[in-house]
């Protein structure tokens, strides 16, 4: 089979390293990929969201199969392309993509399924959603409708903070079309957890828990990141509790879906909020998460190839996947400054090393890198994933950070508690 993976970041790269163990798999290319994924098929300098750019490359490379690993191409109608010209393609079509690209669309959704988040109403004038912010009080969360690169949202701690918000999203256009709607929800107090699920049509295959580290240092201070670290399985969503979650947050998306004549296909990440009340819905999303995605392939047995097969040919209910019993750790090595300004081009070195730590049970996974004059370099903010696999998430955690100790790179830095919350 020939693939194509789309994308460039450490979720990417673990997607490759995965797809590739299959023996089935006779080419591999990755757009635009990053250093790491070069040495695991064939880098291709096309953006991932230009979908003429990548459907005429499909074509002409006769690929046979397409797994999208942001959420843009697919927001985008990667997958309705694809359909279009015969080709597989793992993920939703456009239409319930706009699960994870507009918060307006996923909210109703979410409240016509009955699906716990929340409460919320939406905006598309500046002066009502001021109006119903100095109504309702803080604390009270404010998010623009569209894709905003993860800092659409703002969880204000005071009306003065919620109004500026509505400014900067309506007035300022500080996402452009993206923040023209927005949602404004009650502000909920717990602890996140990310729960993926494999869906075709109403077959659910949970993947195990996972918990993401968004905040920039260590303690969950400082600005919000794509996620600085992450483990699985999370001790706060056990697997006796995967299938009834299933049945509260997932299967009544994928009805709702089916319904509309759009049933679901790919991974529906459900990202959630333990509260005092129960487990309520923060946001959707349609692809995996990135780090979660390091642990989860960390600890993945059998061929995750055959089983996106199974889902794009309508027959998920007939395939299985286990997962080591161990848990898995990803710490992310960042540029310093990350996610505001950083420097680029700082050389890398340290990763064989590093995975002979613990030989079998550590990878490191590349993001923000590249190959520049046959050296390894950094080219963005999130740089390495040091993914460790451990008997427990102590033991992982371990290996993690000394397997990180040995890569030296300037200009970088990595949260120094990631799991320590499931210690505690
Ligand atoms: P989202 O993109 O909707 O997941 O929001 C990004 C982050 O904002 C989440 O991971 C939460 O940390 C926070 N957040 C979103 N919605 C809420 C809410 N209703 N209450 C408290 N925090 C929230
Ligand atoms: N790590 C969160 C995300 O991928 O959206």
């Amino acid at each position: 089979m020939r693939i194509l993976i789309l994308g460039s970041g450490g979720r990417e790269h673990a997607l490759a390293w995965k797809i590739r163990q299959n023996p089935d798999v006779s080419a591999l290319f990755i757009a635009p990929g990053n250093g790491g994924t070069a040495s695991e098929g064939e880098n291709i300098p096309l953006a991932d969201s230009d979908i003429p750019a990548v459907m005429a490359f499909i074509k002409e490379k006769k690929i046979d199969f397409v797994i999208p690993g942001p959420e843009l191409p697919l927001v985008k109608g990667i997958a309705d392309a694809c359909t279009a010209a015969g080709i597989p393609c793992f993920g939703p079509d456009k239409y319930a993509a706009q699960l994870e690209g507009s918060k307006s669309f996923s909210k109703n959704i979410m409240r016509e399924s009955g699906v716990p988040t929340a409460d919320f109403a939406v905006f598309t004038t500046a002066d009502e959603a001021k109006a119903y912010i100095r109504n309702h009080g803080a604390p009270v969360v404010v998010k623009a409708d569209g894709l905003a690169a993860g800092k659409g949202v703002v969880v204000a701690k005071t009306v003065t903070e919620a109004l500026e918000a509505v400014d900067d999203m309506m007035g300022k256009k500080a996402f452009g079309a993206a923040g023209e709607t927005v949602v404004i929800e009650d502000a909920l107090v717990g602890e996140e957890v990310s729960f993926l699920c494999i869906c075709e049509d109403e077959t659910v295959i949970p993947l195990p828990s996972a918990q993401d580290h968004k905040a920039a240092y260590d303690g969950d201070t400082g600005p919000n990141t794509g996620g600085m670290g992450a483990y699985s399985p999370a001790p706060i969503l056990p697997e006796t509790a995967y299938d009834g979650m299933a049945d509260l947050v997932i299967r009544p998306i994928l009805r709702t879906l089916k319904k509309r004549g759009h049933p679901f296909r790919g991974i529906l990440y459900a990202g959630l909020m333990i509260t005092k009340d129960g487990p309520m819905v923060l946001e959707y999303n349609v692809r995996f998460g990135d780090p979660e995605c390091q642990p989860l392939l960390m600890r993945l047995e059998g061929d995750l190839l055959a089983v996106m097969k199974a889902c794009t040919e309508g027959r998920l209910d007939s395939v299985t996947l286990s997962h080591k019993p161990e848990t898995a750790i990803c710490v992310v090595i960042a540029a310093e400054g990350y996610p505001g300004a950083y420097d680029t081009g700082m050389a890398i070195s340290g990763l064989d090393t590093a995975e002979k730590v613990s030989p079998g049970k550590v990878k490191v996974f590349q993001a923000g890198t590249a190959v520049a004059e046959g050296k390894l370099v950094a080219k963005g903010g999130r740089i390495l994933g040091v993914t460790a696999l451990g008997a427990t998430l102590r033991d992982a955690q371990k290996t993690a950070y000394d397997a990180a100790a040995l890569v030296t790179m300037e200009k970088s830095r990595y949260r120094k508690d990631i799991g320590d919350k499931a210690l505690r």
